[in-house]
C-alpha cells in the first residue's frame, strides 16, 4: 500500500478473521555465490527473517512488519543472517489458540537441513522461535504445512538429500512431529511442495531440484495425506509449461467465498540479484481430477 515492492519470497498465506496474511522470506542486500560450493550454483543473500503482509482482497497489501526477526549477534543461532531461513508457512491451532509457523532452516551450504518452528498469539506475529529439528531423524529442506479439515496438520518436506518427500504428521499442538510419517514420491527428486484439498482428494504440486533455475512442475494425487501419492504429470499447459512459466511453485491458495477457485503462487527467482525475484500468480483450475494452470498476462476471478 505504501508503494514498496512486497518482500515475501518462498511464501505462504494464512486466512484468518477475513484477512489474508502473506508470510515470506525477506531478501535484501547483495547476492553472492558461495565459493565453497562448486558442485552447484549456490547464490545467496543474508537471511533477512520473515515478513508479513495483510490483505482483504488479495490486491491491496499492508506491511505488518517482521513476523520473525533474525538474531544477528549469535553466529551459532538458527536465525543468524549467515544461515538460510526459507519457505515459511503458518497455520492456526484451535486447541492452543496459537499461530504456528514452520520453515526451512539451513546452514549456508544447506547441509544442516532442518525444520524450524515458531509460535505467536497473533496472526501477524511477532513469532517466538522454538528451535529446529530433523523430523523423525530425517533431513528436511523445502517444505510446506497442511491443516486438514479434521484439524490434523502435517509438515511435508523434501528429505533424504532431496530424493524423497516425507509427510510428517504433527502433534495436536502442531509443534512437533508425532512420530507418524510416510515417504512419498520416492526417489523422484521433488521439492517446493504445495498442497491443496479439493473435493475430498489431495493434490501436491512440486518442482524438480535445479536450485534457483526453473524446471518442469509435477502434481500427484492421493485419497488421504498419509496415503499413496500417484504422480500425474505437469499441471502447467501452454507456452513455457516445461519451465513452469519461469517460476517455481510455493503455495496453492484457496480463494475464500469462491468454491473450487485456487491461485497458483510461485517465485520467479533472479539468482544474480535475489532481492529482485518476482512473483507469479495464476488461476489454478480443476477439470474433473486434473489440474490446469495456464499463463494469462492479466486476470481476475
Ligand atoms: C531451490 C529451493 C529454494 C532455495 C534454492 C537454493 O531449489 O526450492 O527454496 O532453497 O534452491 O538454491
Amino acid at each position: 500500500m505504501d508503494g514498496n515492492p512486497i518482500n515475501a519470497h518462498g511464501g505462504g498465506i494464512l486466512f484468518d478473521h477475513n484477512t489474508y496474511y502473506w508470510f515470506g522470506e525477506i531478501k535484501s542486500g547483495k547476492t553472492i555465490r558461495v565459493k565453497e560450493d562448486t558442485s552447484w550454483e549456490n547464490f545467496r543473500v543474508n537471511a533477512g527473517g520473515i515478513s508479513c503482509y495483510s490483505s482483504h482482497d488479495l490486491l491491496h497489501w499492508k506491511y505488518e512488519g517482521l513476523a520473525l526477526a533474525t538474531v544477528p549477534n549469535d553466529s551459532s543461532h538458527d536465525l543468524h543472517p549467515g544461515r538460510v531461513i526459507e519457505r515459511p508457512k503458518v497455520i492456526y491451532n484451535q486447541i492452543t489458540g496459537k499461530y504456528v509457523m514452520w520453515m526451512h532452516i539451513d546452514s549456508r551450504d544447506y547441509s544442516y537441513a532442518r525444520a524450524g518452528v515458531a509460535v505467536s498469539d497473533n496472526p501477524a506475529g511477532p513469532y517466538t522461535y522454538l528451535g529446529s529439528m530433523r523430523p523423525n531423524g530425517a533431513m528436511s529442506r523445502d517444505m510446506t504445512l497442511f491443516k486438514d479439515t479434521n484439524g490434523r496438520a502435517y509438515l511435508i518436506s523434501t528429505s533424504e538429500n532431496n530424493a524423497t518427500i516425507h509427510v510428517n504428521e504433527l502433534t495436536s499442538d502442531y509443534l512437533k512431529p508425532s512420530g507418524k510419517f510416510k515417504r512419498i514420491l520416492i526417489g523422484l527428486n521433488r521439492e517446493a511442495p504445495a498442497i491443496v484439498k479439493h473435493n475430498h482428494k489431495y493434490y501436491l504440486i512440486t518442482s524438480l531440484c535445479t536450485g534457483w533455475d526453473p524446471n518442469e512442475a509435477m502434481y500427484a494425487t492421493a485419497d488421504s495425506v498419509m496415503g499413496h501419492w500417484t504422480p500425474k504429470g505437469n499441471p502447467c499447459a501452454g507456452e513455457n509449461n516445461l519451465k513452469t512459466f519461469n517460476s517455481q511453485i510455493t503455495f496453492i491458495l484457496p480463494v475464500r467465498g469462491m468454491q473450487g477457485k485456487y491461485i497458483f503462487m510461485a517465485d520467479r527467482w533472479n539468482k544474480a540479484d535475489l532481492p529482485d525475484s518476482r512473483y507469479v500468480w495464476l488461476p489454478l483450475v480443476f477439470q474433473n481430477e486434473k489440474i490446469m494452470i495456464q499463463w494469462v498476462g492479466k486476470w481476475r476471478f
